[in-house]
């Protein structure tokens, strides 16, 4: 007998475990695009930020006064204001956060010396000498091309100072208010989009029951004006994380709901919990997947907050804003812990991109968003360090992304795997896709798999596709930033992995990227 057949059975059961220890090759992901049932528009609004008088975020980050060496506009960092431009920035939310019901707008108007000094209470405990007001805010916002956010002190305010507020900004008529401003440089009144009647008035702006805010919003609305052809969104101080019980408060009051354009959502990716929430830097692929389960949550708030909205708005007047959000871990050692001060990795772009493609999937109810906050503070797009600027993987991920802003919203579906890590099971991708103006189709998609490509099949059923661009965000650790040092470490870069076969597109997608593709 030949000798082969006596081994044979050895063999084949060596074989036999070779293969089952043999790590499953990825199934590969398929996503479906029907280009011919757009949605609704996803609008730009989604892509907003947010400056608080927090740290170095307004003063050094956006302001350094007129006499300062490093370039600026009026006291305005001229590459702060590029960068966001760039980046096609479309709002901004000011003065704050907890800060704005502790704000008393006219303590930043007037001739800068003879501007009162106050304490910032929240954050620091710093003097804060109201040298950026809102002239200068609302000089940023012409510099930047974008709608101002204001939010209104409700907490510890009045009803006549933020009235008198609207009117002020917004009135060309003859009045005491709008001498005032023409007195201070500014004839013509401003447009303002977008007023918060309060911040978070459940804690920080004034540790409200929702009755009692309700009654309150309800109070304050009837006195904000709209003036001069300006037409105010009020945006009525909305719960926190998952607080369906202030929702359903808030909408099941007609008055509310009547004088409310829009109710704010916050909720803040804190993976470790608020005890010890961790580092910005140096973390595991466990902390890895913690962040981006945390982050899916939105998901679920978003739905549910909706859902009860859709009880009493089904027409869906009201838009859902989620006007903070974002990444929030220890601030780095050193830095003055009320300053909030943290640095920003690939992670947070991934948890960016998660969150923008959740947002642009619920752009029938969410049509505002804000992360939190523009500049050296929580996941900031851009850090600064005196003259010096860095943009941030954070940063790169709402330029890329802003291929979304203003187009609609495509009906897809995808199949892919589950990335497990101990307890936690996510999806392995996250995605959206959209179709400008232009007839051009936008996908954008991030694989979470920290070490391990993915192959995407994405059939786009009623185009015939003739051009593909793409650019990718990645880098070769989890944990890689960019320094002042070196600035370059995570930017986006061309993309050219992908083929087309008929109307379907093949992408192989790195380990713990993101892409965004172009499709004509
Ligand atoms: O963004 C920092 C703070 O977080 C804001 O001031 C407040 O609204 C929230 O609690």
């Amino acid at each position: 007998m030949n000798p082969i057949f006596k081994i044979l059975p050895l063999i084949i059961f060596y074989a036999g475990i070779a293969l089952a220890q043999k790590p499953a090759e990825p199934a590969g992901c398929r996503i479906q695009v029907f280009v011919d049932q757009p949605g609704p528009v996803i609008s730009k609004n989604i892509y907003g930020h947010f400056a608080e008088h927090l740290g170095h975020c307004i003063y050094d980050g956006i302001w350094v006064g007129k006499d300062s060496k490093i370039p600026n506009t009026d006291g305005i960092r001229n590459d702060v204001v590029k960068a966001l431009r760039d980046m096609k920035i479309p709002n901004l939310r000011w003065p704050g956060g907890c800060f704005a019901d502790t704000y008393h707008w006219k303590d930043g108007i007037g001739p800068a010396a003879e501007r009162p000094s106050i304490i910032n209470t929240f954050w620091g405990g710093v003097t804060e000498d109201n040298s950026f007001g809102t002239h200068e805010f609302m000089e940023l916002i012409d510099l930047l091309g974008c709608d101002p956010y204001i939010t209104g002190n409700l907490g510890s305010g009045t009803v006549q100072e933020m009235a008198q507020w609207v009117e002020y900004l917004t009135s060309d008529n003859k009045s005491p208010m709008t001498y005032l401003r023409r007195k201070n440089g500014r004839e013509k009144a401003w447009k303002v989009k977008y007023l918060g009647v309060g911040n978070e008035n459940w804690g920080c702006g004034g540790n409200m029951t929702p009755e009692y805010y309700s009654n309150e919003f309800r109070r304050y609305s009837n006195y904000l004006n709209n003036y001069s052809g300006n037409q105010l969104n009020r945006v009525a101080c909305g719960p926190n994380s998952d607080d369906y019980k202030w929702t359903e408060t808030l909408m099941k009051d007609d008055g509310a709901r009547w004088a409310m354009q829009g109710l704010s959502l916050h909720f803040y990716t804190v993976p470790d919990g608020w005890d010890k929430k961790g580092s910005a830097t140096s973390f595991t692929e466990k902390n890895w997947i913690r962040s981006f389960a945390t982050t899916l949550h939105m998901d679920d708030l978003i739905t549910r907050h909706s859902a009860i909205m859709d009880r009493y708005d089904p027409e869906k007047r009201i838009f859902l804003a989620v006007d903070e959000w974002g990444a929030w871990y220890d601030v780095e050692p050193g830095t003055n812990p009320g300053f909030l001060y943290q640095q920003n990795s690939l992670r947070d772009a991934l948890i960016a991109a998660i969150n923008l493609n959740i947002f642009n999937k619920h752009c029938d109810r969410v049509k505002m968003a804000n992360l939190a906050q523009t500049v050296n503070v929580l996941q900031a797009v851009i850090l600064t360090d005196k003259e010096k600027i860095v943009l941030t993987p954070t940063y790169y991920i709402f330029k890329m992304m802003a291929v979304h802003q203003d187009a609609r919203l495509l009906s897809s579906n995808i199949k892919c795997e589950q990335y497990k890590l101990d307890t936690d099971s996510i999806p392995s991708i996250s995605y959206s896709v959209s179709k400008s103006a232009d007839g051009k189709i936008h996908l954008t998609v991030a694989n979470l798999f920290a070490a391990r490509g993915q192959k995407i099949s994405c059939e786009i059923n009623g185009l015939k596709i003739n051009k593909i661009t793409g650019e990718i965000l990645s880098s070769n650790r989890i944990t890689d930033c960019n320094t002042f040092e070196k600035p370059d470490v995570v930017v986006p870069k061309s993309y050219t992995d992908f083929k087309t076969n008929k109307n379907t597109l093949e992408l192989q997608i790195p380990a713990k990227s993101f892409v965004v593709i172009e499709i004509e």
